[in-house]
């Protein structure tokens, strides 16, 4: 008995020892890197064609129960994918609750949404097709809807071999998405060795990036995020506070989620909709910092204007009662530099994405 004892007692030792290694190397390892080649899914391979006719649905307002929407009204490639307001745009009559993140290399995502319930571009398509306060449609129906147009019917049987169905208009849309992706960007120049690729001002940004003001805690790696979530108790909007409309969008999604006191509800509990986890409570992803200049207003509810304000926020040490921020004693200068580094390096050339001719 003593024996077996003695025997778990050291596994788990050793456990706790690689553990701790592991946790120290993956500390060491954290720096920003360029953007690989995009991922593709095996079981969705693109294709010039498939690339067409999922821009061609990403632009169709057919996808939205009224005819009104398109995901580009949301995403608008005008405004870097997103619709520029604090609360995205909502499916008339109704109001949503949460900012509208950038398209922009979400080919990359390990988890989308900002609580993060989707794993894939083909599984996220899905949501805002059906979700009441975006494009209200109903699946069942939009097949229909997509099927009787010829030139559709058509390119559906040429490209997947099958007749038109919600997952082959996911996979579709999916394959257009993985085409927005940050073309040349300054820190990806910089990094392959072109040093002169960042003005002065940016590389000391970078510095503060990655020391004093310890942003590359949770934005590191090609995709400037470490594809997890936080609870940084980013203020709520009081603007909305007593608005009815998003009163009713938020006990909607506590309500769907099971969460029991769905109807007192007043704050957005984040990912804890999803996993129940404390450690959830509020969290929300990090986003990836790629293109942020073009991604105005920021955090998951819109609530910060400008660059300025966010560095403010970190620079403060977070919202109330946050338990994983601390003030950082950023002087005037560094936070301008860091700005710098945000706008100057993270920005790729702008794609030209016009809207195709919808058939
Ligand atoms: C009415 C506005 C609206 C429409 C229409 C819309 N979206 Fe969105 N989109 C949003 C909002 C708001 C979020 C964030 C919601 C959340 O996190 O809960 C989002 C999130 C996303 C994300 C996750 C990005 C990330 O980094 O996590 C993707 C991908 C996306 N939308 C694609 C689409 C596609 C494809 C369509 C069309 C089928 C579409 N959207 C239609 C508003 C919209
Ligand atoms: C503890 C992890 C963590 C650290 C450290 C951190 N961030 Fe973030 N960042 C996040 C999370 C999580 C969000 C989203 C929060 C939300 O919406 O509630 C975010 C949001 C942002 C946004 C808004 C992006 C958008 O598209 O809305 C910017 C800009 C940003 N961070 C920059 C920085 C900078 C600059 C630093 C360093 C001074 C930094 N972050 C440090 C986790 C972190």
């Amino acid at each position: 008995m003593l024996r077996r004892n003695s025997i778990l007692i050291f596994l788990c030792l050793i456990a706790l020892f690689f553990n701790i290694e592991g946790f120290a190397s993956e500390k060491k390892k954290k720096k920003i890197q360029p953007l690989p080649a995009v991922p593709v899914p095996e079981n969705n391979p693109m294709t010039q064609e498939k690339i067409e006719l999922g821009k061609k649905l990403f632009f169709d307002r057919r996808l939205s129960g009224d005819g009104t929407t398109s995901c580009a009204s949301c995403h608008d490639p005008e405004k870097a994918f997103t619709d520029a307001s604090e609360i995205s745009l909502s499916y008339p009559t109704t109001r949503n609750f949460r900012n509208a993140p950038t398209l922009m290399n979400s080919a990359y995502a390990k988890h989308l949404f900002w609580d993060g319930r989707a794993k894939t571009l083909e599984e996220q398509a899905e949501f805002p097709i059906m979700s009441p306060f975006e494009m209200n449609q109903n699946l069942d129906f939009v097949e229909e809807e997509i099927r009787i147009v010829p030139e559709y019917r058509e390119a559906f049987k040429r490209i997947f071999g099958q007749d038109v169905n919600i997952k082959l208009i996911a996979k579709a849309i999916a394959a257009f998405e993985r085409t927005l992706i940050s073309k040349n960007a300054p820190i990806d120049r910089y990094l392959k060795g072109d040093k002169n690729a960042l003005s002065s001002e940016a590389k000391k940004g970078l510095e503060i990036f990655t020391g004093k003001g310890k942003c590359i805690d949770c934005h590191y790696g090609y995709y400037l995020s470490d594809q997890e979530f936080h609870a940084l108790m980013v203020p709520e909007n009081p603007k909305y506070a007593n608005e009815d409309k998003f009163i009713v969008t938020r006990r909607y999604v506590a309500k769907i989620n099971k969460y029991p006191d769905y109807m007192n509800i007043k704050e957005d509990l984040g990912r804890y909709f999803k996993t129940k986890k404390q450690k959830d409570y509020k969290a929300f992803k990090t986003p990836t910092l790629r293109e942020v200049a073009k991604t105005a207003p920021y955090m998951h509810n819109g609530i910060f204007k400008s660059l300025d304000e966010v560095i403010d926020f970190f620079n403060k040490g977070g919202g109330e009662g946050n338990k994983v921020l601390k003030p950082l004693n950023l002087t005037e200068e560094e936070k301008k530099v860091l700005k710098t580094f945000l706008v100057e390096a993270l920005s790729g050339e702008d794609l030209k994405i016009k809207p195709p001719d919808i058939p």
